[in-house]
């Protein structure tokens, strides 16, 4: 049978989706060498810019052609170069650049992980396969990369600390403990809006040590190293989970709700912020579905949940969900308290 027009257009799709690691590595390889910082509205010359940025003229032209032909940067014939809506994205001084996403995505652990996703299907860590190592660990002894992370968390282009400073009133807290806060980002966001509260960032010594004090909004922030695992500061009037949960299996998230638990009084909250999983992928974003198999590629058994899924890890933990508050970004807050005394708990 000949093939329809619609049919030609199902395998043009379906081949540029088999082929869209090509374009991911190209976007990383421009992102790395600052390239569209360099691109001014007058547009330039290819080897202008290949000076600029310590390249080779012949390869960067093969490479903004393709990427232009992807509505990335626009090139012309004559090889002069200006940016396209997408390629003023990948500038640091956009706000909500995805530069950073561009480094981090096919960075080398996340690439070579995703290289033996194979593995996650015998219910193993593709990462481990890779690296012979957890994630963390892998990140701990990649400063460099880990530093990437940290930015990327920051300025994943959801925006939900600040959104998360949008959506909840912090104004009562005294004192906000952010576990797994990363860099400090969501902190920022939410003092920044409320002039109160104090905030306090925990998470690995190696991750803490490296928030610079110009950052710690003179010392309203202070830092503490430590693992969830072990246990987590008390004192906190509200205590944030943001993105960390997916980062980990039901038996290590109950671990780490339960370090939440013993920190918590009956009256702090623990605000979990995360995305919730629509079951029926035609009705979710891609990209909830991508990150979900990013959990996977990184950490085998973590992942994204949907809000039935946390309230079996919070009954466990014997902690109950209070509201599920909706964000401007993909991130829902799950407002928790300790459960009461007398209230049954589920195992998972
Ligand atoms: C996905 S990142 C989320 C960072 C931040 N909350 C955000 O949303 O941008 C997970 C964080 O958990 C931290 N983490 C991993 N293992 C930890 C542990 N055992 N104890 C404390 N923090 C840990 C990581 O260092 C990282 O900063």
């Amino acid at each position: 049978m000949p093939e329809t027009l619609e049919d030609t257009h199902d395998r043009e799709a379906l081949d540029l989706l088999i082929r869209g690691f090509q374009v991911s590595r190209m976007i990383r390889l421009v992102a790395e060498i600052g390239l569209a910082d360099k691109v001014s509205d007058t547009g330039h010359d290819v080897p202008a810019l290949a000076a600029a940025c310590g390249v080779q003229p012949s390869p960067l032209l093969r490479v903004l052609r393709a990427l232009a032909a992807f509505g990335v940067f626009q090139v012309s014939a004559e090889g002069q170069v200006r940016h396209s809506a997408l390629s003023l994205l990948l500038r640091t001084d956009t706000p909500n650049s995805m530069h950073h996403g561009a480094r981090f995505w096919t960075g080398p652990g996340s690439w070579k992980a995703w290289g033996e996703l194979d593995v996650a299907f015998q219910g193993g860590s593709p990462h481990e396969a890779a690296w012979g190592m957890g994630r963390f660990q892998y990140l701990k002894g990649h400063p460099e990369e880990a530093r990437q992370f940290d930015l990327f968390m920051a300025n994943f282009p959801d925006n939900r600390h600040a959104a998360v400073a949008a959506a909840y009133d912090f104004s009562g807290a005294s004192l906000i403990t952010d576990i797994g806060g990363g860099n400090g980002e969501a902190l920022r966001q939410v003092l920044g809006r409320f002039p109160e509260p104090r905030g306090l960032v925990f998470d690995r010594p190696d991750v803490v040590e490296t928030i610079p004090i110009a950052s710690r909004l003179g010392g309203r922030i202070v830092v503490e190293g430590g693992s969830f695992f072990a246990g987590v500061p008390a004192g906190g009037d509200i205590y944030l989970l943001v993105r960390v949960l997916h980062d980990w299996s039901d038996d290590d998230c109950i671990r780490i709700l339960r370090s939440c638990r013993a920190a918590m009084d009956p009256d702090s909250r623990l605000l979990i912020v995360e995305q919730l999983l629509e079951p029926d992928p035609r009705r979710g974003r891609p990209t909830s579905y991508l990150v979900d198999t990013q959990m996977m590629a990184m950490f085998g058994s973590a992942r994204e949940r949907t809000k039935n899924e946390f309230d079996k890890l919070l009954a466990a933990s014997g902690l109950r969900a209070q509201r599920v508050i909706a964000t401007t970004s993909p991130v829902w807050i799950i407002e928790v308290a300790v459960m009461h005394s007398g209230s049954t708990s589920t195992d998972v």
